[in-house]
């Protein structure tokens, strides 16, 4: 597809830009480690997309902050290794994100995607890995940054949602976009069903994103 836009018929929701097709295949596989704080739907997206050879990239690592994260399983069962960091025990989130640095360079990633990290990044990992850290957050930015961005898009009686991936940098839930996914709001929808119908746009995005993100990447360093 050429277009810049396209409308997923199945549940009427419009993504922008198109997610590249096959965009990756001539490329080495990325090497992704993915920040995850508790459920692990995202993690478990992209891990599928891999297998199902719609993603050519590899899961080095998995770090978890909180311990007893159902993410943890989902690793399991993907055998990906994943590392428990657990911020409580650091001085500060400059201390914590060093950790976390040293961490992922151990494991030898390349891209780092926060796939629901609940904790807000330092200089110290943006600048490790410039342009190279990927957020997925649960509305259309620059709309409901911050926690609770569902239930701020109800409160505001806004009629569309969404999510949006996008590079990091060191405000929150800020810098450039890469890929959005529009979800309508229906009349009777509690934040938990709203959010249920934005995770299956999350899980289109957070894939497509990341081969956006890597493809942009190729093309200036081949050029
Ligand atoms: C997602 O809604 C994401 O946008 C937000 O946290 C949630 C994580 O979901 N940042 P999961 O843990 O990947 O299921």
């Amino acid at each position: 597809m050429t277009t810049e836009t396209q409308v997923l018929n199945s549940n009427s929701c419009l993504i922008s830009p198109a997610i590249p097709e096959n965009a990756l295949q001539k490329y080495s596989p990325l090497k992704l480690g993915i920040l995850a704080s508790g459920n692990g739907s995202n993690f478990e997206a992209i891990a599928e997309a891999i297998n199902n050879q719609k993603l050519n990239a590899q899961i080095q690592v998995m770090i978890y902050n909180n311990p007893g994260a159902k993410v943890i399983s989902r690793a399991e069962k993907w055998s990906v290794p994943s590392v428990l960091l657990n911020h409580r025990e650091y001085k500060n989130r400059e201390e914590f994100d060093s950790q976390i640095v040293k961490t992922l360079q151990e494991y030898d990633v390349e891209w780092v995607i926060m796939a629901g990290w609940m904790r807000i990044v330092t200089k110290v990992l943006i600048d490790a890995f410039p342009n190279q850290v990927i957020n997925i957050h649960p509305s259309l930015l620059p709309s409901f940054k911050g926690i609770k961005a569902v239930e701020q898009a109800l409160q505001a009686g806004v009629k569309i949602t969404g999510c949006t991936v996008h590079l990091v940098d060191v405000e929150v839930d800020n810098g450039p976009i890469l890929m959005q996914a529009a979800v309508p709001i229906l009349p009777d929808d509690t934040p938990e069903t709203l959010h249920e119908r934005i995770q299956v746009q999350e899980h289109q995005i957070i894939v497509g994103a990341i081969a956006l993100a890597a493809s942009k990447n190729e093309t200036l360093s081949s050029s």
